[in-house]
This record gives structure tokens, sequence and C-alpha cells, in this order.
């Protein structure tokens, strides 16, 4: 992460691993104070290098007593306690403070998982706001427990159970609370969050996102010499748009933008998009028609890593044809390509100690930050890379990016191949899923419903049933619909629609999409499943 992004007031989120970690980040940005999230285990440098005022040590899956738990850096006490780095552990980072600073950590009598009470004892730093004696209802999910405070430490809330809720010690600035004060399920907790930012930290909530955006521009004017060219890749997405804009913002018309149909877009995509940035952003777009190349490669690839891994390549290639072309047109070669990676991209292309996953287990490499090849020749330019989609949507309104497209689904850059289950260019798959797809998009917009669901699409199987049609039987392809709500497509959960709104749309498909005679929706959340199939 570069620091020239951070701001005087950054709350630095060490992960360790939980679940809800990212709903920190979220959270804490809402309250208007910028913060960033990075691995727990991440060098003392990557900490310094960003000069946070307060670092919120996550909750993660592990005992502190196990073996390879993670832990912050070596240094890491020096360098709070040298700098006045406030420190608050959640969880598994309260029982990191106790056990690293001379406390003992034990496995607890009674374990304490989901909604318990717990007492206010003590007035002082975290429940400041809070008379002693108030009880609030808190979510816990803990096996260890605090058996002994480090020197300097008070306990200034238990639970019903009695055991340690709440420590610090003001004059060291550690804090720790045992539970989750980020969960809906404390519902106190975003007070006692905001009261710990506010009032013990003394930190001033002047976070906008126009202040983003003015210092993304600088960055992107300090990495772009006044001669240099750059690339963008456009999508027809929400993340390459809103980039794209920016980018024309900070550099003007030496930004170019290539808009590629690979054989993988969706129903009209390509005429649809390309009017968009023509018509309403005045982009300078060139549009590479590149199906052949495309599905040549994925002809026979079943594998989705390998469909993706593919996918990436090819646009490489096109993308460094196009920067010849403009050698030429120019007498000088581009330099960087710009891309709309978003947070949620990166840090799930790098899990976090404790999930269960390492770099080399990667759940899917998302083309923006995974597949691409490492000689490529351009140096990337990834101005979304700290922002959720919703923050994405914020600055695309800032940046006057119409609000339909705004308010567009996200698509993934693999496009339909992720759709298509299995080998995208046997037989009229690709055709199939387009039409179904069509109908089922322009259902949920005539119902109204566009807007209240996160992403919709259709997907195809590579498997056939019997049915009968006009009396005949009828050996033919089954199509899967998917639409989920969600907040920043990290976790999801499946859209209930009516079933006279599902009727509607499984007859329409079957009645005029030729090769399709059973419609399923999808009824899983993420986590068990992903959100696209593939
Ligand atoms: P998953 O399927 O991982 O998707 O739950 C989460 C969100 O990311 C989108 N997605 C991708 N976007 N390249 C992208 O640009 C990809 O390879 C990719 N895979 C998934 C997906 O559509 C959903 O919004």
């Amino acid at each position: 992460m570069e620091p020239q992004n951070v701001t005087s007031n950054l709350v630095l989120i060490m992960d360790f691993g939980s679940q809800y970690t990212h709903l920190i980040t979220r959270r804490i940005r809402k309250l208007s104070f910028f913060s960033l999230c990075i691995s727990g285990t991440s060098p003392l440098k990557s900490i310094t290098d960003l000069n946070p005022r307060v670092i919120i040590l996550s909750g993660g899956p592990h005992s502190v007593h196990a073996e390879g738990a993670p832990c912050f850096p070596p240094g890491f006490i020096e360098y709070v306690e040298a700098n006045n780095v406030f420190v608050l552990g959640i969880c598994y980072g309260l029982q990191l403070i106790v056990q690293k600073l001379g406390g003992e950590v034990r496995i607890g009598e009674k374990q304490e998982y989901g909604r318990m009470e717990i007492t206010v004892e003590k007035t002082c730093g975290m429940f400041g706001s809070k008379a002693v004696g108030d009880r609030q209802s808190v979510w816990m999910s803990h096996g260890d427990e605090v058996a002994k405070l480090p020197d300097g430490f008070l306990v200034v809330a238990r639970s019903q159970q009695g055991s340690v809720a709440a420590i610090e010690n003001p004059s060291k600035r550690f804090y720790g609370l045992q539970y989750h004060p980020e969960v809906t399920h404390s519902p106190e907790g975003m007070e006692t969050l905001c009261h710990f930012l506010f009032n013990v930290c003394r930190l001033t909530a002047d976070w906008k996102m126009e202040d983003l955006m003015e210092e993304e521009i600088k960055v992107i004017k300090g990495m772009v010499g006044p001669e240099d060219h750059v690339i963008c890749a456009l999508s027809g997405g929400v993340d390459s748009t809103v980039a794209a804009t920016l980018l024309h913002k900070a550099i003007g018309d030496r930004l170019h933008c290539i808009f590629v149909d690979n054989g993988l877009l969706r129903y009209k995509e390509r005429e649809r998009v390309m009017e968009t940035f023509e018509r309403d952003l005045h982009l300078p777009v060139t549009c590479v028609d590149a199906t052949e190349q495309f599905l040549s490669k994925l002809k026979g690839v079943v594998d989705p890593e390998a469909k993706r891994k593919i996918i990436g390549r090819e646009f490489i290639c096109i993308f460094d044809v196009f920067a010849e072309d403009l050698e030429h047109k120019l007498g000088k070669k581009p330099v960087f390509l710009v891309q709309g990676t978003l947070y949620p991209d990166v840090i799930e292309s790098c899990p976090p100690p404790g999930s269960g996953r390492t770099h080399s287990h990667t759940i899917k490499s998302h083309h923006n930050v995974g597949g691409l090849p490492k000689d490529m020749k351009l140096k990337l330019i990834e101005p979304l890379k700290l922002l959720f989609k919703d923050e994405v949507r914020e600055l695309g309104s800032i940046l006057n990016v119409p609000e339909a497209f705004l308010k567009r689904h996200p698509f993934p850059g693999p496009g339909l191949a992720v759709r298509v289950l299995g080998d995208v260019a046997e037989g009229n798959a690709l055709e199939i899923l387009r039409q179904v797809d069509e109908i089922f998009i322009q259902s949920i917009k005539e119902a109204g419903l566009y807007d209240s669901i996160w992403q919709a699409f259709a997907v195809f199987l590579p498997i056939r049933s019997v049915g009968v049609q006009g009396d005949q039987r009828t050996h033919s392809h089954v199509v899967a619909l998917r639409a989920v709500t969600s907040q920043d497509g990290m976790t999801a959960d499946w859209y209930y629609f009516e079933h006279k709104f599902l009727d509607d749309v499984a007859r329409k498909i079957c009645n005029s999409v030729r090769g399709v005679n059973r419609v399923v929706q999808d009824i899983t959340a993420k986590p068990p499943s992903t959100i696209e199939w593939e």
C-alpha cells in the first residue's frame, strides 16, 4: 500500500483472520475516518510507512497458545509506544495484547459464544460515556479468556459469567474489547467505537470522498510523467469506468481507452456500453473485436482457474498490441495500464492469516489481481484499490458518471466464461446464456427490483434434462438464475423473489429460448458458495 495514500488520521486495522475484520474497516470509514486493513503479520515497515494514529488488532480464529498463532511483528510494541499510537485489541487482538505485555490468557472455563450481557465496572476511556453498572448486550465469540492482566491494566467491563469483557491502560494507550463491537448483534458497539475514536484517540472525522479524489489525482499526476501516455481497459462495468473517468480528469487525452469484445459479453453489451462511453462520458475509446482470439484459446478448457488465466493473458496480449499501435501513432510508447481493481479483490487474492487460506490457496484469481503475467510490459495504476464498491459509486457520482451507469450490477472481468460451466466454445452455450440472461434482467427491471438486488445473472449448466414441449420429448439444457443481495461482494445472501415473478420468468425463458427446457434458482449464500459459479 503506498504511503502517499495516507492521512494523518489513519485508523489501521491489522487482520488476524476474523470474518468481521472488513466490517470494522467499512464501519470506521462510515464514521468519516480513513481506515485501511492490512494483514496482522505484515512487517513493521508496512505499519510505520502508513504512520497510523490508531491501530485496531482484529479478532481471529486462533488461540494465542496455538503453534504458529499469528502475531504483530517484532518491534510493534516499542513502535506504538514511541509514537503515541492508540491500540485497540478486539477479541483475539485483546488476548494478544495481554499475552505480549506480560499478562496471562488461559482456556476459558466457560466458553462464550453469541449474545451476552456485559456490565461496565469503570467509566474511564472505553466506556467514558456510560455509568458504572450500565449493562449492554454484546456479541462474544471466544474460547480463551484473560486470567491475569499485564501491569498497569484495568478491567473496565465484565460478562455475566464474570470474565473480562474490556480492559485498558490509558497511560500506555492500550485498550481491549473481548467482544465484537462492529457487528449489529452488539447494538451499542458502534457508539463505543465512535466514543473511542472521537473522545479517547481525539481523531477528527474529516475524511471525505472528495479528499480521496483529490489525493488520487495528485498521486496519478506524480506517477505519470507529463509526456507519458496511459492505456485503460474499459469493461463496461462501474469500476473501470470510474477509474478511467478519474484518470481522464488527471491527465486528459493522454489517456487512451480500449474496450475489448472478447466474445464473452452479455446481450448487446458492446453496442450499449460504447454508446454510454461516447455519448455520456466523452471518453476516447477504441473498440477491438477479439471474439475469435479468445474463443479459440478457450476451446476445450473446462477448469475455471485455467479459463481465468487464459483470459487474463489474452487481455494483456491485446493491450500490448494496442500499446504498439499507439506508439506508431504518437511516436511514444504508453507506459501505464489502468485497472479498476477494488479493495475486496485485493483482500480476496491475499487472504489474511487464520482464514485457512494461504497465498497458494486462492479461491479465485480475480483476473484484475492474480492473473496478470509476470512479464507484463506496462506498469499498473489501480486508483480504486483502497475502495469498496459502494465507495466507488460515490466517487463516480462526484465525477458525474451517469446514475444509471453507476447502479449497474457488477460484471466479472472474465465475463460469461465464468457463467458457462465447462467449455464455453461448446455448442451454442454462450448464445443461449445471453438470451436467458437478457430475459431475466429485463424482467427484474420491469418488476422494479433491479436496484434492490446487488447482482443478478443467469448461468449455463453443462447438462441436459428431459422435458416435454408441444407434446414432444426434449433433451435440452438447464439454466440457473442467481440473484444476490450484498454490501461489497465479500459475503452475500440469495434474493427472495415472489413465486409469481419466478414463474413468469421461467415460462418466458422456456418459451422463447431454443434449447432450454428447465430453469432452476440458486438459493445459496456466500459463504458457502461464491457469487459467480466459477
Ligand atoms: P465471487 O464469485 O468471488 O464474486 O463471490 C465476488 C464479486 O466479484 C466479481 N468477480 C470478478 N470480478 N474479475 C472481476 O473483475 C473476476 O475474475 C471476478 N470473479 C468474480 C463477481 O461478479 C462478484 O461481483
